[in-house]
């Protein structure tokens, strides 16, 4: 039993209708698909098409990773979803230095096209929606996409997909990024740019709150961080010069779902209702899909435990339970051995089968927004968004998202609830099943998916390869160019895309931007 919420507000043991005394559903809910969007983004929601099981995967090299691709196909996954390895994610090469032994091992290798094209080998791109968990080098990434759909036969304008794209939250929490924040800001408003010209129906960037509650976030600071970025977001792409209803369609964020499941219906709801007055109020947004917050979810995956980590199951089932309840667009279950290693297929599978089974065999798809109206859950939406909003406030007080992350407050925000957190569990004041109650003497033995360490030698084998087969001036020509863009105003994805389609590979396209733009360096919060 809790006795307040995580995002600190006391639970009262019994609600009733003086909680919900003045509370006026016309103005706190809408009719579904309709302003504020409280109680979902369109007015049938699962009734008539369930959210999208978009399971993340991604390891070792393309070829590795295109099979699993194939498998959770094959297993009824209707999105995918890569996860690339962090030298990739740095925008450095396989034969980086600073890659040594990171290769292919927290997610897939992609040094250049000719990896892309076999990530993507038999997968028909014209018939799939691509998730691409990249932040800097997001661009790079989605134009190696372009390029092999485009070889592929698929026009770039039927593409649909999204690039997580979302900087900030690298400065705040996990810490993949490269170049300073007004760069990158810039470089996410070309891409905006790009994609509205090129490809409409891509969504640009994934704001994503996950990570920061990963970090320790409560519900209240992940929505309020998450938002307060995007609003940053849309001002860079404001100050370039695009129109908010053009660009504001193709945002998208990503949320977290922690067990707590009436907090997180609750938090789903409140930050539709955030955003959809934030959008028309502050930035004058008038197309209903500027309007509209669209996201993805994960299961909370550092409420996972490495003891008896069958009991994540349950976890995981409870998790996506809130995500669906609170009306999530996309879904991503967590695998119950993810304390442990990265996921076996069978277990891969049962994390599918968790949301497959909330889908077919439940009847909470038979009804939209069911907790609407409810005492309790009006009442913590009313919560959670105040105390959202008081955060969104401070976070405005200092300049904005920007200025906060360069103050480091977010940041500390977070660390001060991840310290409070972690106190409690030591204390045994939270529990956690298998950790520090109802705990076992003797764990079950477990074998663990491991990555082959040969792979690291293979892929740095096959870039040099790729380094000598290539048209050298012509990439170095083509190199020379995107310099040129990134140190003018003109839209670096155009020199781009022609340097990868030479052969140009992620971190030669990268360290040209790191000459221009310099890396960024962190102030020290603690
Ligand atoms: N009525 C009418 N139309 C409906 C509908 C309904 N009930 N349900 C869906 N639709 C329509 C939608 O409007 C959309 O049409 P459009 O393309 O014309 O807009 C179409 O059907 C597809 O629906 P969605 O766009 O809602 O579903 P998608 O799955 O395609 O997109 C998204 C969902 C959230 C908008 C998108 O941004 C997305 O897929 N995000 C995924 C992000 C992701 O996977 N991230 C992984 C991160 S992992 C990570 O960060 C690392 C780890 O460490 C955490």
């Amino acid at each position: 039993m809790r006795d307040q919420t995580e995002s600190g507000t006391p639970f009262a043991g019994v609600y009733g209708p003086d909680d919900l005394a003045g509370f006026d559903p016309a103005e706190k809910l809408g009719e579904p698909g309709a302003f504020p969007y409280t109680r979902g983004v369109h007015p049938t929601m699962y009734t008539s098409r369930p959210w999208t099981m978009r399971q993340y995967a991604g390891f070792g090299t393309a070829a590795e990773s295109n099979a699993r691709y194939r498998e959770l196909i094959a297993q009824g996954t209707a999105g995918l979803s890569v996860a690339f390895d962090l030298p990739t994610q740095m925008g450095h090469d396989s034969d980086a230095p600073l890659a040594a032994g990171e290769v292919g091992k927290v997610g897939v290798a992609i040094d250049s096209i000719e990896d892309m094209r076999v990530l993507f080998d038999g997968i028909p791109l014209g018939e799939v929606s691509t998730s691409m968990t990249i932040n800097a080098p997001a661009a790079v990434l989605l134009l190696l996409y372009e390029l092999v759909a485009e070889e592929q036969g698929v026009p770039a304008d039927r593409l649909t997909g999204t690039i997580q794209n979302d900087v900030l939250k690298e400065y705040i929490a996990r810490g993949t990024y490269i170049f300073p924040p007004e760069p990158s800001l810039r470089l996410v408003a070309d891409t905006f740019a790009y994609c509205q010209r090129r490809l409409p129906r891509w969504n640009t960037i994934s704001i994503s709150g996950y990570h920061m509650a990963e970090a320790g976030a409560t519900p209240a600071q992940e929505i309020a961080f998450t938002l307060a970025d995007g609003i940053a977001y849309v001002e860079a792409a404001l100050a370039a010069g695009l129109e908010v209803d053009e660009f504001a369609p193709r945002l998208s964020f990503f949320f977290v779902a922690r067990t707590t499941l009436l907090e997180e219906v609750a938090k789903f709801r409140a930050a539709r209702r955030i955003w959809a007055h934030v959008m028309r109020e502050r930035f004058g947004a008038r197309h209903p899909k500027s309007l509209m917050l669209r996201f993805h979810t994960q299961t909370a995956g550092v409420q996972l435990t490495a003891q008896q980590p069958e009991v994540n199951l349950a976890r995981v089932t409870i998790q996506a339970l809130a995500a669906v309840l609170g009306g999530t667009q996309s879904l991503h279950t967590n695998s119950f051995d993810e304390a442990l290693a990265l996921p076996t297929q069978k277990s891969a599978r049962l994390a599918l089968r968790t949301q497959q089974v909330i889908a077919h065999e439940t009847d909470v798809t038979s009804t939209v927004d069911p907790f609407a109206g409810s005492y309790v859950v009006e009442s913590l939406t009313d919560a959670v968004e105040a105390e959202a909003l008081r955060l969104m406030a401070a976070v405005e007080e200092l300049g904005g998202a920007v200025r906060a992350i360069e103050e480091g407050f977010q940041k500390s925000e977070i660390e001060r609830t991840a310290y409070q957190i972690a106190r409690e569990i030591d204390a045994g004041e939270r529990v956690v099943v298998g950790v520090n109650r109802f705990t076992v003497d003797v764990e079950d033995p477990y074998q663990p998916l491991r990555v082959d360490p040969v792979l690291e030698r293979e892929q740095v084998a096959r870039l040099v390869r790729l380094r000598s087969e290539r048209d050298q001036p012509a990439v170095d020509r083509a190199l020379e160019a995107l310099v040129a863009a990134a140190a003018g105003t003109t839209n670096v994805l155009d020199p781009m895309r022609e340097a990868l389609r030479l052969g140009a590979t992620v971190g030669e396209v990268c360290n040209a931007l790191r000459g221009v733009w310099g890396v960024h360096s962190p102030r020290e919060t603690f």
